[in-house]
């Protein structure tokens, strides 16, 4: 195939960092069994990180980002691919030390591929990409710790962002009480659409001071934020109940103490969305195109971009400023 195409392409020497659209030919792509042309990616925290000269999120220059992307099969030496195939590939070393989504086409092991869910489009795939399936692992962790709709409310920290965004509306569709922090006050009318029955400050969460017991406010959160707010959080956890981190857009210190945990009984689940394992990925992404898929997901939490946007959208992530979900129409 000598056809080229384009991608986004990072480079950085001694004195110079730059990102910009380049032609590649398929030759370019790293070794992979199954080359894919692209639909759509999307962006996420990583990808904001691989954007800039100190993100130390890239392992070698020139480099393609995007982790995740959703597209159609061109060619595959794995037998269970075939040409026309509509899949999905996220995670694993995808736009970290492997060229990403953020190209026409790309080359990806077969080890790292989903097959694209009946019930879902590849552009609602990408709706959800790597932040929906962090909200969707979160949810269904804190499910088989025992939360239920009944046992009380669900906190959803960073509420605007990827995963929290996705966190609120999964949780809202499945029956819970959700309760959404954010630091946007304008962003209210947004978080009821997404299903939230409450929303508070991030204040409310973390004002400055840790309590090691507070007052026994949600059933169970779901945290991409970390730092000192999961340490506020955990103090207001009912008995018994848990705390999904998967991030630390606050940091990555948490100033607790052992008593949420020997006191209350909580239990704090780690997220890792980037090596967990496909006999849970494939059954997950079924489940985002079924009991999870929350009604406006195309329309309320994405906005499609283009492949020239990218550059000038890609910081507003590092910023905290991103709302919902950005998909990359390639
Ligand atoms: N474990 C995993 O596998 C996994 C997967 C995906 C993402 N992550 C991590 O999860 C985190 C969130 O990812 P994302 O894609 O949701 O990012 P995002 O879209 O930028 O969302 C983060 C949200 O956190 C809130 N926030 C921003 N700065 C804050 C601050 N200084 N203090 C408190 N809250 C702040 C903002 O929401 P409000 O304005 O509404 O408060 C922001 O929208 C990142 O650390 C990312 O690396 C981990």
């Amino acid at each position: 195939m000598s056809e080229r195409f384009k991608a986004l392409v990072v480079d950085k020497s001694e004195n110079d960092f730059s990102v910009s659209i380049k032609n590649l030919s398929i030759d370019d792509l790293p070794a992979g069994d199954v080359l894919i042309k692209t639909a759509y990616s999307s962006i996420n925290y990583k990808d904001g990180l691989a954007s800039i000269p100190e993100g130390k999120i890239i392992k070698s220059y020139p480099f393609v980002p995007g982790i995740d992307l959703a597209g159609v099969v061109v060619s595959s030496q794995d037998p269970r691919f075939q040409e026309g195939d509509k899949v999905i590939a996220t995670s694993y070393e995808i736009g970290v030390s492997h060229y990403g989504g953020y190209s026409e086409y790309a080359r990806i092991p077969g080890d790292w591929i989903v097959p694209l869910p009946e019930n879902l489009s590849l552009k609602e795939a990408m709706a959800y990409g790597t932040a929906g399936f962090t909200a969707a692992l979160s949810i269904q962790r804190l499910e088989e710790n025992g939360l239920t709709p009944e046992k009380g409310k669900v906190l959803v920290t960073g509420a605007t962002g990827g995963v929290g965004s996705l966190a609120v509306a999964m949780l809202a569709k499945r029956g819970y009480q959700v309760v959404a922090s954010t630091g946007k006050e304008t962003a209210h009318e947004y978080l009821h659409k997404l299903g939230a029955a409450e929303i508070i400050s991030r204040e409310e969460v973390y004002n400055g001071k840790i309590r090691s017991l507070d007052k026994q406010l949600w059933a169970g959160a779901v945290d991409p934020v970390g730092g000192e707010y999961l340490a506020a959080v955990l103090s207001k956890i009912q008995y018994n109940g848990a705390v999904a981190v998967s991030g630390l857009t606050a940091g990555g210190n948490v100033p607790t103490t052992v008593f949420p945990f020997i006191l209350r009984g909580i239990s704090l689940l780690g997220i890792d969305s980037v090596y967990c394992p496909m006999e849970v990925r494939k059954p997950l992404w079924n489940r985002m195109a079924d009991d999870l898929k929350p009604a406006g997901l195309l329309e309320t939490i994405s906005h499609e971009i283009g492949l020239e946007e990218l550059s000038d959208t890609l910081p507003l992530i590092l910023k905290g400023q991103a709302k919902g979900r950005f998909i990359v129409n390639l």
